[in-house]
């Protein structure tokens, strides 16, 4: 397993790749669990040469507790990645490495994607994204970069982001990956107690019973179903509920049969913010 945390090293690496083989590209912030994992797996599945990137990426939060708190543990990253295939390449740069002495994001136009749900409540957030993910991908060069539908809005920016760039890179979606309990895999899991990870459970019960009444119910009737679920919680706080357009993201109020839907949904727990979302038809 080689990791590298300089750039110049890593692409002397892969240039000899470059030339006839196949290099996919993971990104993540590390603490891995078996959602970075599957994407990991497929990568390796469709390409010759993995590279996957851990890198807490500060501008990004918004949140300056939720940077400091995000887990952090490269020995334990590496073992995992190490038991699924001794041939992955390992980017673990620091933000002096990746972003010099400016610390700063772009400003991005992702087309409005970016004003929907997680836009409206991290203020910069997908802009962070962008920068990050625009540095990683020109240095990198990879031939596909694999995304979770886990962060089913930062999987649509990133297909406009390559779009955006002219970047030559296929971006590749993967399912959640869920605890038998239906919770959907986090590294922010790893900061909640058994008693906060039961409760949690009720975002994917919440999102599984939407997508059965999706068809003999309203929008309307939905969201104000969601609503007093939460309402009765005292645990759970809701920060938003939207069942939008697949493509644009747009919040939807009524169903045309010819267009996807996805339900979303984001709920604090403490302290701690957890995020899903589900296909609804
Ligand atoms: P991070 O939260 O570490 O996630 C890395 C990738 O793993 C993302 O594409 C995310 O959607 C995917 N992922 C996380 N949990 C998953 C799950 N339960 N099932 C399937 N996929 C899952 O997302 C980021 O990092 C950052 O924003 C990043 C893209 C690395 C840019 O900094």
């Amino acid at each position: 397993m080689s990791v590298y945390t300089n750039k110049e090293s890593l692409l002397a690496f892969l240039k000899p790749w470059r030339k006839s083989k196949k290099i996919g590209f993971v990104p993540t912030m590390g603490a891995l669990h078996e959602g970075h994992l599957t994407l990991v797996k497929k990568a390796l599945k469709e390409n010759d040469c993995v590279v996957v990137s851990i890198f807490v990426n500060p501008t990004q939060f918004n949140n300056p507790e939720d940077l400091e708190k995000y887990p952090r543990d490269l020995d334990t990253d590496e073992a995992l990645l190490n038991s699924i295939d001794n041939n992955i390449v390992i980017y673990a740069p620091n933000a002096q490495e990746v972003y010099g002495d400016d610390v700063e994001a772009t400003d991005y136009s992702f087309g409005g994607l970016e004003f929907e749900m997680e836009g409206k409540h991290r203020e910069g957030h997908f802009n962070g994204v962008g920068t990050i993910l625009n540095i990683l991908f020109r240095s990198i060069k990879p031939d596909n970069a694999y995304f979770g539908q886990k962060d089913f809005q930062q999987l649509q920016i990133v297909k406009k982001l390559v779009k955006i760039e002219d970047l030559p890179i296929t971006i590749v979606g993967v399912p959640i990956v869920r605890e038998k309990s239906g919770l959907a895999l986090s590294s922010r899991n790893k900061r909640l107690t058994e008693e906060e990870k039961k409760e949690a459970t009720l975002l994917y019960k919440t999102l599984s019973e939407v997508k059965e009444k999706f068809a003999s119910h309203t929008i309307s009737e939905l969201n104000d179903y969601v609503k007093e679920i939460f309402k009765n919680n005292d645990q759970l706080l809701l920060e938003y509920f939207e069942i939008a357009n697949e493509n644009t993201l747009k919040t939807a109020t009524k169903k045309s049969e010819k267009e996807k839907y996805r339900a979303f949904i984001a709920v604090f727990i403490g302290k701690i913010r957890l995020i899903d979302n589900m296909a609804l038809n």
